[in-house]
């Protein structure tokens, strides 16, 4: 199958299709002030992927210091990509958008929460490079 997506900076006036996208994809919904908080504060990490000029995928991450020193580190909040346009490369491409992006504020290393029973994320993040390092019972 030939792909052709773009892989771009959210703007403002992409919010209510990655709203959408989010609703349609996760059980994790925010309010639009989170979403453009997020945008304000962390700009370069909020990617949007785009088919056909609609957009089909989202990721958005949050800098954070760690308890202990300065280091700063990625932790991807969100990450989603319509049913319909996965198995295409989408979420690769904007996770290694995401990650290439976190540099810009200095975080080179990357965190994320994901359901144990989320496999196609995990073996995305998996591919990736991540790996497991805690397991939470009720985390969500
Ligand atoms: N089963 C197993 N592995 C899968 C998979 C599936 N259904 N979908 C993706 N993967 C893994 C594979 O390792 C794949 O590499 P491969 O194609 O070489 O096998 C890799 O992820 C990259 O796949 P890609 O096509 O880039 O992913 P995608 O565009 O389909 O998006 C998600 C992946 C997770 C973003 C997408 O499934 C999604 O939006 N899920 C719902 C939202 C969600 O769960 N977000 C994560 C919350 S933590």
């Amino acid at each position: 199958m030939q792909t052709t997506f773009k892989i771009r900076r959210f703007t403002p006036a992409d919010l209510d299709r990655v709203m959408h996208i989010n609703q349609t994809c996760l059980p994790e919904n925010y309010s639009s002030s989170f979403f453009t908080d997020l945008y304000e504060r962390f700009p370069h990490t909020f990617i949007v992927a785009e088919e056909n000029g609609q957009i089909v995928g989202y990721a958005m991450c949050r800098i954070e210091r760690g308890i202990i020193g300065l280091a700063k580190k990625g932790h991807l909040i969100s990450i989603a990509v319509l049913p319909e346009h996965r198995r295409q490369g989408i979420g690769y491409a904007l996770m290694l958008e995401v990650m290439q992006a976190m540099l810009l504020y200095e975080a080179t290393e990357c965190f994320l929460e994901v359901r144990v029973s989320n496999t196609p994320a995990i073996d995305l993040y998996k591919k990736l490079g991540f790996r497991i390092t805690q397991t939470k019972k009720s985390y969500y």
